[in-house]
C-alpha cells in the first residue's frame, strides 16, 4: 500500500480566515502545507510574500513545502529557511545554475525541489536528478489556482519515474495543478508521490472529508 502525500495549496484558502484554514489542515489527514510564492515576473500573478508565510509558519504543524515561482530565487534561499520552509522548490526555467542553487538550498538545511513547466522535458534533469529531493511536475501553467489539468502530465510522470529508477535516485514526484479525485489515482499509478490540491480542497463543502477521500483513493 502506498502512502501518497497530500499537500493542500494555501493559495486557495480564505485569507480573511487564515488561522482557521491552517487549523483545518493541521486537523486533517493532509501531510504538507503547499505555499505558492509568485512574483509577477516569472508568472503573470502576485500571490503573497514573507509576512504571510511567517504567520502561516507560526500555526502550521506539518511540513512546509514552498513553491517559488520567482526569478533569481537564489536571492531568497536563506530568507525562506528563516520563514520555516522545510522544502524549497525552484523552477528549472528560472535557474541558470541549477546545480549551484540546489546545493545552496541544501546547505541551509532544506530539501531541494525543482519544478517543471508543462513544456519542459523531464529528460533535462538527467544530469542532476540525484541532487534533487523532489520534482514538481506542473500540470497547469503556473500562476493561478483553479485551472484545468493538462492530460500530457501522466506520460511525463511515467518518464520521470523511469529516469529516477534508472539513476537509482530517491527523488519524490509531486504533481501541482488541477488535481481532483478524477485524476489522483491515475497520477499515483503513473508514479506520483505527492499531490498538491488547492481549489479542489478549499472549494469543497467539507475540506477535511475531501482530503481524507484523496488519501483513501491513492492508497
Ligand atoms: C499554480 C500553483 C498551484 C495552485 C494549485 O501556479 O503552483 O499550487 O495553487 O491550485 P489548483 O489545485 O486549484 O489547481
Ligand atoms: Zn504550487
Amino acid at each position: 500500500m502506498k502512502n501518497t502525500l497530500i499537500a493542500p495549496s494555501v493559495l486557495a484558502a480564505d485569507f480573511a480566515n487564515l488561522q482557521r484554514e491552517i487549523e483545518m489542515i493541521n486537523t486533517s489527514e493532509a501531510d504538507w502545507f503547499h505555499i505558492d510564492i509568485m512574483d509577477g515576473v516569472f508568472v503573470p500573478n502576485i500571490s503573497f510574500g514573507m509576512p504571510v508565510l511567517d504567520a502561516i509558519n507560526k500555526h502550521a504543524k506539518k511540513t512546509i513545502d514552498v513553491h517559488l515561482m520567482i526569478v533569481d530565487p537564489d536571492r531568497y534561499i536563506a530568507t525562506f529557511k528563516k520563514l520555516g520552509a522545510d522544502i524549497l522548490t525552484v523552477h528549472y526555467e528560472a535557474c541558470t545554475h541549477l546545480h549551484r542553487t540546489l546545493q545552496a538550498i541544501k546547505a541551509e538545511g532544506m530539501k531541494a525541489g525543482v519544478a517543471l513547466n508543462p513544456h519542459t522535458n523531464v529528460d533535462l534533469l538527467e544530469d542532476v536528478i540525484q541532487d534533487i529531493d523532489l520534482v514538481c511536475i506542473m500540470s497547469v501553467n503556473p500562476g493561478f489556482g483553479g485551472q484545468s489539468f493538462i492530460e500530457n502530465t501522466y506520460s511525463k510522470v511515467e518518464k520521470l519515474k523511469a529516469l529516477i529508477n534508472r539513476k537509482n535516485a530517491s527523488t519524490l514526484i509531486e504533481i501541482d495543478g488541477g488535481v481532483t479525485n478524477k485524476n489522483a489515482k491515475q497520477l499515483v499509478d503513473a508514479g506520483a508521490d505527492v499531490l498538491v490540491a488547492g481549489s479542489y480542497v478549499f472549494g469543497a463543502e467539507n475540506p477535511i472529508a475531501t482530503i481524507a477521500d484523496l488519501k483513501a483513493i491513492t492508497k
